[in-house]
């Protein structure tokens, strides 16, 4: 076994997730299960969440302004790996890597000009913690045509594919993502569109919370209809995958058009909760759908979800009712924390570029072949 951190930051906005490791050499599938050995959480303070989001909203912004936020977001990566280190007593020199994702604060897979920015400057993050980083995961892809995410779908497969069963593995951050693993067939993947992203937008922008702590505050509205309907009538969810998407698609003010353009008096705000969360439901459930009459040999299987999302009991709910023959359930129940999941990706991510294996799967980002995913700074 091989001790490897993985270290993620999600479109949420809402800090670090860092994990310990231990991965069995890289060989031929199926890979073991990677042995989690020890997770961390750290909350960007608000004041860096401020400027991230500023950053992501598009506006001018100075070179300074960028560089000092990526100071600070690999600080906070720093800090969060600092802490699972003391956590779990692992002196820096018996871990292999650090697998780093960085901040995401803009994805532009289509059009001429395609690019990915994750702020995270892997020298720093090196020399702070005294062990090799690796970064910049995603713009190999792009380089060869693909949408450089999501990448997450081929750990899935690694870790959660049945040899029997269709499996969809939803993964719930600020942006849904499904992986479609149907028995014999290569997996495929894809963002459906916009999951907390709305939802802490809009109970941000309303009652100044983070989030809507087991979505409490949806539950207690009703559907409006004729929003939902302007909401799902994007274009993005119809387009063909591979595709991607994030906060410059989906955001707040994206909302707020939505709910400008609608006749009548405005829906109450608790109803706007529930519509968003019903938005992510639907688009889901259309999704996995839609991607299962696709594919040869799919059957109503097990949706397995992880992500913050996963800790939404009224939006289980939805996606079990919209989703009738699936099982759905938290990945904890087949042995990974829904919130471990996307930084256990990263890990073995690392140890893939670590022994020079490529890490991303064509089919789903559209790559012209797989690649080695980014590259490797030593302290
Ligand atoms: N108990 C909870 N109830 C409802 N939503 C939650 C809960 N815990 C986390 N979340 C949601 O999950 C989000 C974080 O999910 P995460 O998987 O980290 O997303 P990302 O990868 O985009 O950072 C939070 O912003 C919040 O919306
Ligand atoms: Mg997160």
């Amino acid at each position: 076994m091989d001790t490897y951190i993985g270290a993620m930051s999600g479109t949420s906005l809402d800090g670090v997730d860092a994990v310990l490791a231990g991965l069995a050499p890289p060989g031929p599938v199926p890979p073991a299960l990677p042995v989690l050995q020890g997770s961390v959480h750290h909350d960007f303070d608000g004041a860096l969440r401020s400027r991230l989001l500023a950053l992501c909203a598009g506006q001018p912004v100075t070179l300074r302004e960028l560089g000092e936020v990526e100071q600070l977001v690999t600080r906070a990566y720093a800090r969060a790996i600092q802490a699972l280190l003391q956590q779990t007593g692992t002196p820096a020199a018996a871990v292999r890597a650090i697998g780093a994702h960085g901040q995401t604060v803009h994805h532009q897979p289509r059009g001429t000009e395609r690019f990915t920015q994750q702020l995270l400057d892997p020298n720093h993050l090196a020399v702070a913690t005294g062990i090799s980083v690796v970064a910049d995961f995603r713009r190999r892809d792009m380089a060869l045509g693909g949408q450089g995410a999501p990448l997450a779908p081929g750990f899935h497969d690694a870790v959660l594919r049945h040899p029997q069963r269709t499996r969809v593995v939803l993964n719930l951050g600020g942006i849904a993502n499904i992986s479609l693993l149907v028995p014999g067939q290569p997996c495929l993947g894809f963002d459906t569109g916009p999951a907390n992203i709305l939802l802490d937008a809009w109970i941000g922008a309303r009652r100044g919370e983070r989030f809507d702590r087991d979505g409490a505050w949806g539950a207690s509205g009703n559907v409006h209809a004729a929003l939902l309907a302007r909401c799902l009538a994007d274009p993005y969810f119809a387009r063909p995958a591979p595709k991607s998407t994030g906060r410059e698609h989906f955001h707040l003010a994206w909302l707020q058009a939505h709910l400008a353009s609608l006749p009548g008096p405005a829906p109450g705000d608790a109803d706007v909760q529930r519509t968003l969360l019903e938005l992510t439901a639907r688009s889901v459930a259309d999704a996995v759908q839609a991607a299962c009459a696709a594919q040869a040999g799919a059957a109503a299987g097990d949706l397995l979800v992880c992500g913050g999302g996963a800790f939404n009991p009224p939006l289980l709910d939805r996606l079990a009712a919209l989703l009738p023959g699936w099982q759905v359930a938290s990945t904890a129940a087949h042995g990974i924390p829904p919130d471990a999941m996307e930084s256990l990706a990263f890990a073995v991510f690392a140890q893939r570029t670590v022994h020079g294996l490529p890490g991303n799967l064509p089919a789903v980002t559209g790559a012209a072949r797989p690649c080695v995913l980014g590259a490797l700074y030593l302290p």
